[in-house]
Protein backbone atom coordinates (compact mmCIF):
# COMPACT_ATOMS: atom_id res chain seq x y z
CA UNK A 1 0.00 0.00 0.00
CA UNK A 2 1.37 3.40 -0.90
CA UNK A 3 2.03 5.19 2.50
CA UNK A 4 -0.47 7.64 3.66
CA UNK A 5 1.98 10.47 3.49
CA UNK A 6 2.74 9.93 0.15
CA UNK A 7 -1.10 9.69 -0.76
CA UNK A 8 -1.28 13.14 0.95
CA UNK A 9 1.49 14.57 -0.14
CA UNK A 10 0.50 13.36 -3.67
CA UNK A 11 -3.30 15.26 -3.34
CA UNK A 12 -1.90 18.49 -2.35
CA UNK A 13 1.40 18.34 -5.09
CA UNK A 14 -1.63 18.31 -7.56
CA UNK A 15 -3.06 20.85 -6.04
CA UNK A 16 -0.18 23.12 -6.34
CA UNK A 17 0.38 22.23 -9.61
CA UNK A 18 -3.67 22.68 -11.11
CA UNK A 19 -2.63 26.02 -9.04
CA UNK A 20 0.22 26.67 -11.47
CA UNK A 21 2.50 26.31 -8.96
CA UNK A 22 5.60 23.43 -8.99
CA UNK A 23 4.09 20.50 -7.65
CA UNK A 24 7.99 20.19 -5.19
CA UNK A 25 6.31 22.75 -3.25
CA UNK A 26 3.28 20.19 -2.06
CA UNK A 27 5.65 18.33 0.21
CA UNK A 28 3.24 17.17 3.38
CA UNK A 29 4.51 16.80 6.88
CA UNK A 30 3.26 15.34 10.07
CA UNK A 31 1.67 18.47 12.11
CA UNK A 32 3.88 20.12 15.03
CA UNK A 33 0.57 21.63 15.76
CA UNK A 34 -1.47 18.54 16.68
CA UNK A 35 -4.34 21.33 18.44
CA UNK A 36 -4.88 22.41 14.80
CA UNK A 37 -4.39 20.22 12.06
CA UNK A 38 -2.97 16.55 11.79
CA UNK A 39 -0.78 17.15 8.38
CA UNK A 40 0.67 20.35 7.04
CA UNK A 41 2.52 21.90 4.12
CA UNK A 42 4.56 24.60 4.46
CA UNK A 43 5.55 24.84 0.68
CA UNK A 44 3.90 28.05 0.13
CA UNK A 45 6.58 30.21 2.15
CA UNK A 46 9.34 28.76 -0.26
CA UNK A 47 7.47 28.98 -2.90
CA UNK A 48 6.54 32.63 -2.17
CA UNK A 49 10.37 33.81 -2.98
CA UNK A 50 10.36 32.00 -6.38
CA UNK A 51 6.55 33.36 -7.58
CA UNK A 52 7.10 36.92 -6.05
CA UNK A 53 3.96 37.03 -4.28
CA UNK A 54 2.05 36.70 -0.47
CA UNK A 55 2.71 32.62 0.76
CA UNK A 56 -1.36 33.16 1.61
CA UNK A 57 -2.16 33.22 -1.93
CA UNK A 58 -0.31 30.23 -2.92
CA UNK A 59 -1.90 28.30 0.25
CA UNK A 60 -5.26 29.81 -0.38
CA UNK A 61 -5.43 28.90 -3.82
CA UNK A 62 -4.00 25.09 -3.18
CA UNK A 63 -6.36 25.10 -0.47
CA UNK A 64 -9.49 26.02 -2.81
CA UNK A 65 -8.43 23.02 -5.14
CA UNK A 66 -8.63 20.56 -2.17
CA UNK A 67 -11.68 21.39 -1.04
CA UNK A 68 -13.40 18.75 -2.81
CA UNK A 69 -11.09 16.37 -1.86
CA UNK A 70 -13.11 13.25 -0.50
CA UNK A 71 -9.41 12.78 1.20
CA UNK A 72 -10.05 15.35 3.63
CA UNK A 73 -12.09 17.03 6.46
CA UNK A 74 -10.63 20.04 6.49
CA UNK A 75 -8.30 22.41 4.40
CA UNK A 76 -7.32 25.59 5.60
CA UNK A 77 -5.13 28.43 4.34
CA UNK A 78 -3.72 30.17 7.57
CA UNK A 79 -1.48 33.33 7.80
CA UNK A 80 1.71 33.87 7.21
CA UNK A 81 1.15 31.09 4.54
CA UNK A 82 0.75 27.12 6.34
CA UNK A 83 -2.00 24.41 4.43
CA UNK A 84 -3.51 22.71 7.56
CA UNK A 85 -5.09 19.62 6.88
CA UNK A 86 -7.00 17.13 8.71
CA UNK A 87 -7.92 13.82 7.17
CA UNK A 88 -11.46 12.87 6.46
CA UNK A 89 -12.45 9.99 8.92
CA UNK A 90 -13.72 7.67 5.66
CA UNK A 91 -10.49 8.13 4.06
CA UNK A 92 -8.93 7.00 7.49
CA UNK A 93 -11.17 4.05 7.53
CA UNK A 94 -10.59 2.55 4.18
CA UNK A 95 -6.87 2.70 4.41
CA UNK A 96 -7.44 0.98 8.42
CA UNK A 97 -9.67 -1.16 6.34
CA UNK A 98 -7.59 -2.80 3.65
CA UNK A 99 -4.67 -2.79 6.20
CA UNK A 100 -6.40 -5.21 7.90
CA UNK A 101 -7.15 -7.32 4.77
CA UNK A 102 -3.04 -7.46 3.94
CA UNK A 103 -1.13 -9.86 5.82
CA UNK A 104 1.53 -7.14 5.60
CA UNK A 105 -0.28 -4.90 7.35
CA UNK A 106 0.04 -2.51 4.17
CA UNK A 107 4.22 -2.86 4.21
CA UNK A 108 5.30 -3.08 0.43
CA UNK A 109 8.45 -5.60 0.07
CA UNK A 110 11.51 -3.17 -1.42
CA UNK A 111 12.11 -3.36 -5.26
CA UNK A 112 15.43 -3.78 -4.91
CA UNK A 113 16.29 -6.34 -2.29
CA UNK A 114 19.59 -6.37 -1.25
CA UNK A 115 22.13 -9.29 0.53
CA UNK A 116 23.25 -8.04 3.66
CA UNK A 117 25.18 -9.32 6.05
CA UNK A 118 25.08 -8.00 9.64
CA UNK A 119 28.09 -8.56 12.04
CA UNK A 120 26.95 -8.68 15.39
CA UNK A 121 27.07 -10.15 18.58
CA UNK A 122 31.21 -10.42 18.09
CA UNK A 123 31.47 -13.00 21.76
CA UNK A 124 34.90 -13.53 22.22
CA UNK A 125 35.22 -17.70 23.14
CA UNK A 126 36.11 -18.25 26.29
CA UNK A 127 35.43 -15.37 27.94
CA UNK A 128 31.54 -15.80 29.74
CA UNK A 129 28.99 -13.18 27.95
CA UNK A 130 29.21 -10.19 29.62
CA UNK A 131 26.77 -7.09 29.41
CA UNK A 132 28.98 -5.29 27.27
CA UNK A 133 27.94 -7.40 24.34
CA UNK A 134 24.26 -7.63 25.00
CA UNK A 135 23.81 -4.09 23.32
CA UNK A 136 25.31 -5.55 19.73
CA UNK A 137 23.16 -8.61 19.96
CA UNK A 138 20.20 -6.98 20.54
CA UNK A 139 20.61 -4.12 18.30
CA UNK A 140 21.89 -6.36 15.41
CA UNK A 141 19.09 -8.44 16.05
CA UNK A 142 16.48 -5.95 15.59
CA UNK A 143 18.13 -4.26 12.31
CA UNK A 144 18.55 -8.10 11.17
CA UNK A 145 14.28 -8.22 11.76
CA UNK A 146 13.70 -5.03 9.96
CA UNK A 147 16.02 -5.66 6.92
CA UNK A 148 14.30 -9.14 6.76
CA UNK A 149 10.45 -8.05 7.18
CA UNK A 150 11.16 -4.66 4.66
CA UNK A 151 12.34 -7.52 1.94
CA UNK A 152 16.09 -8.09 2.00
CA UNK A 153 17.66 -10.87 2.18
CA UNK A 154 19.89 -10.47 5.20
CA UNK A 155 22.27 -13.42 7.24
CA UNK A 156 23.53 -12.61 10.82
CA UNK A 157 27.01 -13.74 11.21
CA UNK A 158 28.04 -13.82 14.65
CA UNK A 159 32.06 -12.85 13.88
CA UNK A 160 33.19 -14.58 17.15
CA UNK A 161 36.22 -13.51 18.03
CA UNK A 162 38.42 -16.80 18.24
CA UNK A 163 42.03 -15.52 17.11
CA UNK A 164 43.59 -13.94 19.85
CA UNK A 165 46.13 -14.32 22.81
CA UNK A 166 43.34 -15.53 24.66
CA UNK A 167 43.60 -18.40 22.92
CA UNK A 168 47.52 -18.85 23.85
CA UNK A 169 46.82 -18.22 27.44
CA UNK A 170 44.23 -20.93 27.66
CA UNK A 171 46.58 -23.74 26.17
CA UNK A 172 49.39 -22.27 28.34
CA UNK A 173 47.30 -22.07 31.47
CA UNK A 174 46.05 -26.02 30.81
CA UNK A 175 49.67 -26.93 30.31
CA UNK A 176 50.49 -25.86 33.03
CA UNK A 177 47.55 -27.35 35.26
CA UNK A 178 47.49 -30.91 33.26
CA UNK A 179 50.95 -31.05 31.45
CA UNK A 180 49.85 -34.95 31.22
CA UNK A 181 47.10 -34.07 28.61
CA UNK A 182 47.60 -36.04 25.55
CA UNK A 183 47.94 -32.07 23.55
CA UNK A 184 50.82 -31.80 25.32
CA UNK A 185 52.76 -34.74 24.26
CA UNK A 186 54.81 -33.66 20.95
CA UNK A 187 55.29 -37.00 20.39
CA UNK A 188 51.90 -38.09 20.16
CA UNK A 189 50.48 -39.02 16.39
CA UNK A 190 47.35 -41.12 17.91
CA UNK A 191 43.69 -39.29 17.70
CA UNK A 192 42.75 -36.69 20.09
CA UNK A 193 40.20 -37.38 22.74
CA UNK A 194 36.22 -36.11 21.38
CA UNK A 195 35.84 -35.55 25.19
CA UNK A 196 36.86 -31.95 26.05
CA UNK A 197 39.34 -31.99 29.01
CA UNK A 198 37.65 -28.89 30.95
CA UNK A 199 33.82 -28.22 31.35
CA UNK A 200 32.36 -23.92 30.54
CA UNK A 201 32.60 -23.39 34.17
CA UNK A 202 36.25 -24.39 34.16
CA UNK A 203 37.01 -22.52 31.28
CA UNK A 204 35.19 -19.73 32.07
CA UNK A 205 37.72 -19.83 35.44
CA UNK A 206 40.67 -20.83 33.36
CA UNK A 207 40.33 -17.80 30.97
CA UNK A 208 40.59 -14.52 34.00
CA UNK A 209 43.32 -17.02 36.07
CA UNK A 210 45.63 -16.92 33.08
CA UNK A 211 44.93 -13.56 31.85
CA UNK A 212 45.76 -12.27 35.28
CA UNK A 213 49.38 -14.06 35.79
CA UNK A 214 50.02 -13.19 32.61
CA UNK A 215 50.06 -9.40 33.30
CA UNK A 216 52.20 -10.06 36.23
CA UNK A 217 54.67 -13.32 35.13
CA UNK A 218 56.56 -11.80 31.87
CA UNK A 219 57.67 -15.75 31.15
CA UNK A 220 54.08 -17.09 31.38
CA UNK A 221 53.32 -14.51 28.63
CA UNK A 222 56.04 -15.07 26.21
CA UNK A 223 54.85 -18.68 26.69
CA UNK A 224 51.02 -17.73 26.08
CA UNK A 225 52.15 -15.96 22.96
CA UNK A 226 54.10 -18.66 21.26
CA UNK A 227 51.06 -20.91 21.97
CA UNK A 228 49.16 -18.79 20.34
CA UNK A 229 51.50 -18.82 17.20
CA UNK A 230 51.72 -22.23 17.69
CA UNK A 231 48.08 -22.69 17.04
CA UNK A 232 48.21 -20.25 14.51
CA UNK A 233 50.49 -21.74 12.42
CA UNK A 234 49.16 -25.77 12.45
CA UNK A 235 50.37 -27.28 15.99
CA UNK A 236 48.09 -30.18 16.06
CA UNK A 237 47.47 -30.72 19.58
CA UNK A 238 46.94 -27.32 20.67
CA UNK A 239 44.96 -26.97 17.36
CA UNK A 240 42.80 -29.71 19.08
CA UNK A 241 42.64 -27.94 22.56
CA UNK A 242 41.37 -24.97 20.57
CA UNK A 243 38.69 -27.23 18.72
CA UNK A 244 37.18 -28.13 22.19
CA UNK A 245 37.95 -24.55 22.91
CA UNK A 246 35.96 -23.51 20.20
CA UNK A 247 32.94 -26.26 20.69
CA UNK A 248 32.36 -25.69 24.60
CA UNK A 249 32.22 -22.20 24.31
CA UNK A 250 29.80 -22.49 21.17
CA UNK A 251 27.09 -24.24 23.41
CA UNK A 252 27.37 -21.94 25.78
CA UNK A 253 27.21 -19.07 23.56
CA UNK A 254 24.01 -20.77 21.85
CA UNK A 255 22.00 -21.58 25.33
CA UNK A 256 22.81 -17.88 26.34
CA UNK A 257 21.56 -16.56 22.60
CA UNK A 258 18.60 -18.56 22.83
CA UNK A 259 17.50 -16.90 26.19
CA UNK A 260 18.24 -13.46 24.33
CA UNK A 261 15.79 -14.37 21.23
CA UNK A 262 18.49 -13.88 18.90
CA UNK A 263 19.57 -15.55 16.34
CA UNK A 264 22.41 -16.19 13.93
CA UNK A 265 22.71 -17.34 10.43
CA UNK A 266 26.34 -17.99 10.79
CA UNK A 267 28.51 -19.00 13.25
CA UNK A 268 31.81 -17.76 11.74
CA UNK A 269 34.61 -16.59 13.52
CA UNK A 270 37.67 -14.62 13.09
CA UNK A 271 39.69 -18.06 12.69
CA UNK A 272 37.46 -18.43 9.17
CA UNK A 273 39.37 -15.57 7.69
CA UNK A 274 43.03 -16.72 8.43
CA UNK A 275 43.25 -18.48 4.90
CA UNK A 276 42.18 -15.33 2.75
CA UNK A 277 44.97 -13.52 4.72
CA UNK A 278 48.29 -14.63 3.04
CA UNK A 279 46.88 -14.00 -0.73
CA UNK A 280 45.28 -10.94 0.48
CA UNK A 281 48.34 -9.33 1.33
CA UNK A 282 50.96 -10.78 -1.71
CA UNK A 283 48.01 -8.70 -3.94
CA UNK A 284 48.24 -5.41 -1.57
CA UNK A 285 52.05 -6.00 -1.48
CA UNK A 286 52.20 -6.60 -5.75
CA UNK A 287 49.78 -4.17 -6.49
CA UNK A 288 51.41 -1.10 -4.45
CA UNK A 289 48.70 -0.56 -2.05
CA UNK A 290 50.56 -1.96 0.88
CA UNK A 291 54.46 -0.51 1.87
CA UNK A 292 56.54 -1.18 4.69
CA UNK A 293 56.62 1.58 7.54
CA UNK A 294 59.10 0.89 10.50
CA UNK A 295 58.75 -2.90 9.86
CA UNK A 296 55.05 -2.89 9.95
CA UNK A 297 53.34 -3.23 6.48
CA UNK A 298 50.65 -0.73 6.28
CA UNK A 299 47.84 0.99 3.52
CA UNK A 300 47.28 4.68 3.64
CA UNK A 301 43.66 5.60 4.04
CA UNK A 302 43.64 9.03 5.24
CA UNK A 303 41.89 11.52 2.89
CA UNK A 304 42.03 15.69 1.71
CA UNK A 305 38.93 16.01 4.01
CA UNK A 306 39.47 14.32 7.18
CA UNK A 307 39.54 16.59 10.07
CA UNK A 308 41.00 14.25 12.35
CA UNK A 309 43.91 12.08 11.74
CA UNK A 310 43.60 8.56 10.00
CA UNK A 311 46.20 6.37 10.72
CA UNK A 312 47.57 3.97 8.09
CA UNK A 313 45.57 1.02 8.44
CA UNK A 314 48.14 -1.96 9.59
CA UNK A 315 48.41 -5.15 7.71
CA UNK A 316 51.14 -7.00 8.89
CA UNK A 317 52.50 -6.24 12.72
CA UNK A 318 56.56 -6.39 12.32
CA UNK A 319 56.93 -9.94 13.29
CA UNK A 320 54.59 -10.46 10.38
CA UNK A 321 51.92 -11.46 12.42
CA UNK A 322 48.50 -10.17 11.82
CA UNK A 323 45.79 -8.06 13.28
CA UNK A 324 42.59 -7.37 13.72
CA UNK A 325 42.43 -5.18 10.89
CA UNK A 326 44.01 -8.36 9.09
CA UNK A 327 41.60 -10.52 10.18
CA UNK A 328 38.31 -7.74 8.90
CA UNK A 329 40.04 -6.83 5.71
CA UNK A 330 40.62 -10.80 5.04
CA UNK A 331 36.89 -11.95 6.36
CA UNK A 332 35.21 -8.96 3.77
CA UNK A 333 37.29 -11.15 0.83
CA UNK A 334 35.52 -14.32 2.35
CA UNK A 335 32.57 -12.42 2.77
CA UNK A 336 32.76 -11.85 -0.88
CA UNK A 337 33.27 -14.82 -2.27
CA UNK A 338 30.90 -16.78 -0.28
CA UNK A 339 27.91 -14.20 -0.55
CA UNK A 340 28.64 -11.66 -2.35
CA UNK A 341 27.30 -9.02 -0.31
CA UNK A 342 25.33 -5.47 -1.56
CA UNK A 343 26.05 -4.67 1.83
CA UNK A 344 27.76 -4.96 5.11
CA UNK A 345 26.38 -4.03 8.71
CA UNK A 346 28.83 -3.86 11.78
CA UNK A 347 26.81 -3.55 14.89
CA UNK A 348 29.86 -2.81 17.30
CA UNK A 349 30.34 -0.72 20.06
CA UNK A 350 31.41 3.00 18.55
CA UNK A 351 34.91 3.20 20.16
CA UNK A 352 35.94 1.00 17.67
CA UNK A 353 34.95 3.59 14.66
CA UNK A 354 38.82 4.50 14.03
CA UNK A 355 39.41 0.84 13.16
CA UNK A 356 36.12 0.33 10.44
CA UNK A 357 37.11 3.68 9.33
CA UNK A 358 39.84 2.38 8.18
CA UNK A 359 39.19 -1.09 7.33
CA UNK A 360 36.35 0.42 5.36
CA UNK A 361 38.51 2.72 3.34
CA UNK A 362 41.01 0.25 2.75
CA UNK A 363 38.76 -2.10 1.60
CA UNK A 364 37.01 0.27 -0.97
CA UNK A 365 40.21 1.34 -1.72
CA UNK A 366 42.35 -1.81 -2.90
CA UNK A 367 39.24 -3.40 -4.67
CA UNK A 368 38.84 -5.97 -1.36
CA UNK A 369 35.37 -4.94 -2.24
CA UNK A 370 33.26 -3.59 -4.89
CA UNK A 371 32.99 -0.19 -5.07
CA UNK A 372 29.39 -0.38 -5.08
CA UNK A 373 29.28 -2.33 -1.62
CA UNK A 374 28.05 -0.21 1.30
CA UNK A 375 29.99 -0.84 4.27
CA UNK A 376 28.27 0.57 7.48
CA UNK A 377 29.17 1.08 10.81
CA UNK A 378 26.44 1.48 13.23
CA UNK A 379 28.32 2.02 16.26
CA UNK A 380 26.74 2.37 19.37
CA UNK A 381 27.29 3.73 22.96
CA UNK A 382 28.18 2.37 26.60
CA UNK A 383 25.60 0.68 28.79
CA UNK A 384 25.93 2.93 32.13
CA UNK A 385 24.97 1.99 35.41
CA UNK A 386 22.65 4.25 37.48
CA UNK A 387 25.93 6.01 38.47
CA UNK A 388 26.47 7.08 35.34
CA UNK A 389 29.91 4.99 35.09
CA UNK A 390 29.84 1.60 32.73
CA UNK A 391 27.49 -0.89 34.34
CA UNK A 392 28.91 -3.67 37.06
CA UNK A 393 28.27 -5.38 39.62
CA UNK A 394 27.44 -4.37 43.09
CA UNK A 395 31.51 -5.36 43.87
CA UNK A 396 32.97 -3.47 40.49
CA UNK A 397 33.25 -6.53 38.58
CA UNK A 398 31.97 -7.33 34.84
CA UNK A 399 28.59 -8.36 35.01
CA UNK A 400 27.90 -11.59 33.58
CA UNK A 401 25.04 -11.69 30.89
CA UNK A 402 23.40 -14.27 32.32
CA UNK A 403 22.91 -12.95 35.96
CA UNK A 404 21.91 -9.64 34.58
CA UNK A 405 18.95 -11.69 32.45
CA UNK A 406 18.25 -13.67 36.34
CA UNK A 407 17.78 -10.29 38.00
CA UNK A 408 15.66 -8.98 35.82
CA UNK A 409 13.62 -12.33 35.60
CA UNK A 410 13.44 -12.41 39.35
CA UNK A 411 11.86 -8.93 39.56
CA UNK A 412 9.33 -9.30 36.89
CA UNK A 413 8.25 -12.61 38.56
CA UNK A 414 7.70 -10.72 42.19
CA UNK A 415 5.48 -8.29 40.00
CA UNK A 416 4.14 -11.06 38.15
CA UNK A 417 3.34 -13.76 40.86
CA UNK A 418 1.10 -11.26 42.49
CA UNK A 419 -1.73 -11.98 40.20
CA UNK A 420 -3.06 -14.33 42.04
CA UNK A 421 -4.99 -16.42 38.87
CA UNK A 422 -1.52 -17.35 37.51
CA UNK A 423 0.01 -20.18 38.44
CA UNK A 424 3.74 -19.95 39.78
CA UNK A 425 5.30 -22.16 36.84
CA UNK A 426 3.22 -19.83 34.76
CA UNK A 427 4.72 -16.72 36.39
CA UNK A 428 8.28 -18.20 36.18
CA UNK A 429 7.49 -18.10 32.19
CA UNK A 430 5.94 -15.37 31.53
CA UNK A 431 8.66 -13.44 33.65
CA UNK A 432 11.09 -14.25 31.49
CA UNK A 433 9.14 -13.02 28.52
CA UNK A 434 8.65 -9.74 30.20
CA UNK A 435 12.14 -10.00 31.51
CA UNK A 436 13.38 -9.96 28.14
CA UNK A 437 11.12 -7.24 26.49
CA UNK A 438 12.19 -4.91 29.58
CA UNK A 439 16.12 -5.29 28.77
CA UNK A 440 15.68 -5.39 25.12
CA UNK A 441 13.21 -2.58 25.16
CA UNK A 442 15.18 -0.18 27.69
CA UNK A 443 18.30 -0.54 25.15
CA UNK A 444 16.54 -0.04 21.89
CA UNK A 445 14.21 2.75 23.06
CA UNK A 446 17.40 4.52 23.13
CA UNK A 447 19.12 6.03 19.99
CA UNK A 448 21.70 3.46 19.26
CA UNK A 449 24.96 5.67 19.04
CA UNK A 450 23.87 7.34 22.75
CA UNK A 451 24.89 6.04 25.98
CA UNK A 452 22.26 5.08 28.40
CA UNK A 453 21.67 4.52 31.73
CA UNK A 454 20.55 0.45 32.48
CA UNK A 455 17.83 0.90 34.99
CA UNK A 456 16.54 -2.03 36.58
CA UNK A 457 13.79 -0.59 38.39
CA UNK A 458 12.94 1.53 35.34
CA UNK A 459 12.66 -0.85 32.75
CA UNK A 460 10.41 -3.37 34.70
CA UNK A 461 8.06 -1.01 35.63
CA UNK A 462 4.21 -1.55 34.37
CA UNK A 463 4.27 2.13 33.39
CA UNK A 464 5.72 4.56 31.30
CA UNK A 465 8.01 3.93 28.27
CA UNK A 466 9.21 0.35 28.83
CA UNK A 467 8.58 -3.14 27.24
CA UNK A 468 6.46 -3.98 29.96
CA UNK A 469 4.05 -1.22 29.19
CA UNK A 470 3.72 -2.16 25.56
CA UNK A 471 3.47 -6.19 26.15
CA UNK A 472 0.60 -5.08 29.27
CA UNK A 473 -1.33 -2.84 26.54
CA UNK A 474 -1.44 -5.79 24.07
CA UNK A 475 -2.48 -8.35 26.45
CA UNK A 476 -5.36 -5.86 27.65
CA UNK A 477 -6.22 -6.31 24.21
CA UNK A 478 -6.15 -10.06 24.24
CA UNK A 479 -7.92 -9.79 27.14
CA UNK A 480 -10.95 -8.47 25.96
CA UNK A 481 -10.98 -9.95 23.00
CA UNK A 482 -11.01 -13.25 24.69
CA UNK A 483 -14.05 -11.78 26.54
CA UNK A 484 -15.83 -11.15 23.14
CA UNK A 485 -15.28 -14.07 21.98
CA UNK A 486 -16.37 -15.81 24.88
CA UNK A 487 -19.68 -13.81 24.20
CA UNK A 488 -19.80 -15.50 20.83
CA UNK A 489 -18.27 -12.71 18.94
CA UNK A 490 -16.23 -13.56 16.21
CA UNK A 491 -13.00 -10.44 16.06
CA UNK A 492 -12.90 -10.84 12.86
CA UNK A 493 -15.86 -10.08 11.31
CA UNK A 494 -16.20 -6.34 12.00
CA UNK A 495 -14.53 -3.38 10.10
CA UNK A 496 -12.89 -0.50 10.62
CA UNK A 497 -15.35 2.20 11.55
CA UNK A 498 -14.86 5.75 10.69
CA UNK A 499 -13.16 7.66 13.80
CA UNK A 500 -16.40 9.40 16.46
CA UNK A 501 -14.16 11.10 18.36
CA UNK A 502 -10.91 12.73 18.98
CA UNK A 503 -9.29 9.72 21.04
CA UNK A 504 -10.42 7.21 17.89
CA UNK A 505 -9.26 9.36 15.77
CA UNK A 506 -5.67 9.83 16.98
CA UNK A 507 -5.40 6.19 17.18
CA UNK A 508 -6.90 5.63 13.55
CA UNK A 509 -3.98 8.12 12.35
CA UNK A 510 -1.36 6.87 14.33
CA UNK A 511 -1.74 3.04 12.85
CA UNK A 512 -2.09 4.66 9.38
CA UNK A 513 1.26 5.92 9.74
CA UNK A 514 2.91 2.00 10.45
CA UNK A 515 4.23 1.29 6.94
CA UNK A 516 6.03 4.23 6.76
CA UNK A 517 6.91 4.05 10.56
CA UNK A 518 8.76 0.34 9.92
CA UNK A 519 10.36 1.45 6.75
CA UNK A 520 12.17 4.62 7.61
CA UNK A 521 13.44 2.64 10.56
CA UNK A 522 14.95 0.34 8.66
CA UNK A 523 16.20 2.77 6.02
CA UNK A 524 18.35 4.63 9.44
CA UNK A 525 18.96 1.52 11.08
CA UNK A 526 16.35 2.94 13.72
CA UNK A 527 14.81 0.63 15.95
CA UNK A 528 14.32 3.20 18.61
CA UNK A 529 11.94 4.67 16.16
CA UNK A 530 9.78 1.89 16.25
CA UNK A 531 9.98 1.62 19.37
CA UNK A 532 8.57 5.22 20.08
CA UNK A 533 6.17 4.86 17.27
CA UNK A 534 4.38 1.65 19.93
CA UNK A 535 4.75 3.90 23.11
CA UNK A 536 2.63 6.73 21.37
CA UNK A 537 0.64 3.85 19.82
CA UNK A 538 -0.11 2.25 23.56
CA UNK A 539 -0.73 5.45 24.70
CA UNK A 540 -3.12 6.17 22.25
CA UNK A 541 -4.68 3.27 22.34
CA UNK A 542 -4.94 2.72 26.05
CA UNK A 543 -6.21 6.78 26.03
CA UNK A 544 -8.96 5.61 23.60
CA UNK A 545 -9.80 2.54 25.58
CA UNK A 546 -11.14 4.70 28.99
CA UNK A 547 -13.09 6.63 26.83
CA UNK A 548 -14.87 4.01 24.51
CA UNK A 549 -17.50 1.44 25.70
CA UNK A 550 -15.91 -1.31 23.80
CA UNK A 551 -17.70 -4.59 24.74
CA UNK A 552 -20.74 -2.66 26.75
CA UNK A 553 -21.23 -1.08 22.95
CA UNK A 554 -24.99 -2.38 22.49
CA UNK A 555 -25.09 -1.80 18.75
CA UNK A 556 -23.61 -5.49 17.33
CA UNK A 557 -22.18 -3.50 14.24
CA UNK A 558 -20.51 -0.77 16.24
CA UNK A 559 -19.40 -3.05 18.73
CA UNK A 560 -17.75 -5.49 15.83
CA UNK A 561 -16.55 -2.36 14.16
CA UNK A 562 -15.02 -0.86 17.31
CA UNK A 563 -13.56 -4.55 17.78
CA UNK A 564 -11.91 -4.78 14.83
CA UNK A 565 -10.11 -1.96 15.83
CA UNK A 566 -8.52 -3.41 18.51
CA UNK A 567 -7.53 -6.18 16.20
CA UNK A 568 -5.54 -4.08 14.13
CA UNK A 569 -3.87 -2.15 17.01
CA UNK A 570 -2.85 -5.68 18.20
CA UNK A 571 -1.24 -6.73 15.31
CA UNK A 572 0.60 -3.70 14.25
CA UNK A 573 2.16 -3.81 17.60
CA UNK A 574 2.82 -7.58 17.49
CA UNK A 575 4.19 -6.77 14.52
CA UNK A 576 6.15 -3.99 15.78
CA UNK A 577 7.74 -5.75 18.84
CA UNK A 578 8.72 -9.18 16.77
CA UNK A 579 11.10 -7.02 14.78
CA UNK A 580 12.44 -5.59 18.24
CA UNK A 581 13.02 -8.64 18.79
CA UNK A 582 10.72 -9.74 21.80
CA UNK A 583 6.93 -11.23 22.37
CA UNK A 584 3.71 -10.81 24.49
CA UNK A 585 2.72 -13.02 26.98
CA UNK A 586 -0.68 -14.36 26.72
CA UNK A 587 -1.36 -12.56 30.21
CA UNK A 588 0.48 -10.52 32.85
N1 LIG B 1 35.07 -9.45 19.25
C1 LIG B 1 35.11 -8.02 19.12
C2 LIG B 1 35.11 -7.38 20.49
O1 LIG B 1 34.72 -8.00 21.49
C3 LIG B 1 33.95 -7.47 18.34
C4 LIG B 1 33.88 -7.92 16.91
C5 LIG B 1 33.15 -6.94 16.05
N2 LIG B 1 33.09 -7.31 14.65
C6 LIG B 1 34.09 -7.18 13.77
N3 LIG B 1 33.94 -7.60 12.56
N4 LIG B 1 35.23 -6.60 14.12
O2 LIG B 1 35.52 -6.23 20.59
Amino acid sequence: MKKLLDQITAAVSGAFEAAGYEADYGKVTLSNRPDLCEYQCNGAMAGAKKYRCAPIQIASQAAERLQENAMFSEVSAVNPGFLNLKLSPDFVRDYLQAMQEDERLGCEKTEHPKTIIIDYGGPNVAKPLHVGHLRSAIIGESVKRLGRFAGHKVIGDIHLGDWGLQMGLIITELKHRKPELVYFDENYTGEYPKEAPFTISELEEIYPAASARSKEDEAYKEEAMHATYLVQHGHRGYQAVLRHILNVSVADLKRNYENLNVEFDLWKGESDAQPYIPDMVDRLKKEGYAYESSGALVVDVKEETDTKEVPPCMILKSDGASLYTTTDLATLVERRKLFDPDEVIYVVDKRQEMHFIQVFRCAKKTGIVKPETELEFLGFGTMNGRDGKPFKTRDGGVMRLEYLIADIDEKMYQKIAENPDISPEEARETAKIVGLSAIKYGDLSNQASKDYVFDVDRFTSFEGNTGPYILYTIVRIKSILNKYQAQGGDPEKGRIPAAENESQKALELLLARFNGVLENAFEELAPHKVCAYIYELANSFNKFYHETKILGEEDEEKRAGLVSLLVLTKRVLETCIDVLGFEAPSRM
